[in-house]
């Protein structure tokens, strides 16, 4: 008879692959029994339903993975209302994911000393109509010159969204006709102009889940299922840890346990541009090598989370980064100190003794389970559901086969970021 029964819940929107690879890992798991400080645990996993609640109602689950809070306000206000109320663990931190847009994420590192490249915010070019706008922008609004701003930065540079969006309306701006242009058809829309680090020598995506990191060199000119490129270890070490210690202090400081951070290297410095993903992409189809790395880092951090009962940390508290941030010391040395910081609020190393102690089987577990039968078939049904029909053999058995390449590269060792 356990002591206490962990529940961990999914809460899900349009998801496919990924739920069904967790839950199949997850039972094969078998962690009922699991010994953790003096008590006897059984574990479950469910998903989420949407539902009218009372405020009073108790919350059966102790860590939710959430991939909603972005877009779904009631399943934000339940997670929310459960975090204050309940004791939930959830990841993301959602008044973190809330509050906190790309434009912050950039002003915030600036304040670290990361070299962001250079940003500037633009007010819109149109509004939409509001009762106190005419007044507002008649005795405030600055006359500026754009050609000016343009020349400022220097060509050419990117005009994005401030608060990201998957890609929509950004614009390699290369002279002051394409910034009218680009700046003319932003309408309502708030606009950063950031100076381009081109040419660079590498795109690094670096997905961070808790303290766990996978390094993925990007191809973000090539199509959706070609982005994520499979080398491995293809960068000096140096360059890993510089990624993986601004990955882990992005993630820190803005309590996201999940989330990924893109950086192009020139002259070898890694520049940060686009960190604020919180929940980055799950899906097979853009994974597909590196989908089975995701599956088992969701479920060791997720597990751990659970059965330690890792508090949430409802607060940012910013004032130790800040406090590193006024030293009088070389960049590098201030970015292992943040580091350092977030290796404690991520609990690295009773996290690694966990995984070792109580996950010890999933690599073997892993390895069988991405070579299966339910395996493929959730390809096919995620695939299945993205393509046209005439396509769905094809990619089902395109990214079957990256799978297999990981299983046939990495599978039977274990997980290069050693947890
Ligand atoms: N400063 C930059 N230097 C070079 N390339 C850039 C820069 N900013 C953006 N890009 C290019 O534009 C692409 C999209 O920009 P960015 O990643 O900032 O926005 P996004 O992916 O839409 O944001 P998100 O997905 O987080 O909402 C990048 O993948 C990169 O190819
Ligand atoms: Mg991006």
């Amino acid at each position: 008879m356990a002591d206490r029964t962990v529940n961990i819940g999914l809460s899900l929107g349009a998801d496919i692959c990924w739920p069904i690879c967790y839950e199949s890992l997850f039972e094969r798991l078998q962690l009922d029994g699991m010994k953790q400080l003096g008590k006897t645990l059984d574990f479950n996993c469910e998903r989420v339903t949407i539902e009218p609640y009372s405020l009073h109602q108790p919350v059966k689950y102790d860590v939710v993975i959430d991939r909603l809070t972005h877009w779904y306000s009631i399943s934000r206000e339940w997670i929310k209302k459960a975090i204050l109320i309940n004791d939930l663990y959830v990841y993301n931190n959602p008044w973190s994911l809330q509050s906190n847009e790309k434009h912050t994420s950039y002003a915030a590192m600036i304040r670290l000393g990361l070299p962001v490249p250079e940003t500037w915010m633009l007010p819109p070019k149109t509004y939409d109509p509001s009762d106190d706008l005419e007044a507002t922008l008649r005795n405030y609004a600055k006359m500026f010159s754009l050609d000016e701003i343009g020349d400022k930065i220097g060509y050419p540079f990117f005009m994005k969204p401030y608060h990201g969006g998957g890609w929509k309306g950004v614009t390699k701006i290369d002279n002051v006709e394409g910034l009218h242009k680009a700046y003319d058809a932003s309408g309502t829309e708030v606009m950063n102009l950031q100076a381009a680090v081109l040419p660079h020598d590498w795109f690094v995506r670096c997905v961070g889940l808790g303290p766990q990191m996978r390094k993925v060199n990007y191809d973000p000119g090539a199509p959706l299922h070609d982005r994520y490129r499979m080398d491995i270890d293809f960068l000096p070490a140096e360059d890993q840890a510089v990624l993986e210690d601004m990955t882990m202090t992005i993630n820190a400081f803005f309590g996201w346990d999940f989330n990924s951070c893109e950086s192009l290297r020139r002259d070898g410095i890694w520049h940060p541009i686009d960190f604020a993903n919180a929940c980055p992409d799950s899906q097979v189809t853009s994974l597909h090598y590196h989908f089975p790395w995701l599956i088992k880092a969701n479920l060791r951090w997720s597990i751990f989370c659970a059965a330690t009962d890792r508090p949430m940390r409802k607060n940012m508290d910013w004032a130790p980064f800040y406090k590193i941030a006024d030293k009088d010391i070389p960049p590098r040395e201030k970015l292992s100190e943040y580091a350092k910081i977030a290796h404690k609020r991520f609990e690295t190393e009773k996290f690694r003794t966990f995984c070792r102690k109580q996950l010890g089987h999933l690599d073997e577990l892993a390895y069988d389970f991405f070579g299966s039968s339910v395996m493929r078939d959730a390809i096919h049904q995620k695939v299945a559901s993205l393509f046209p029909p005439h396509e769905v053999n094809e990619f089902t058995e395109l990214f079957w086969d990256r799978v297999q390449l990981w299983r046939a590269q990495e599978g039977q060792q274990g997980d290069q970021d050693g947890f």
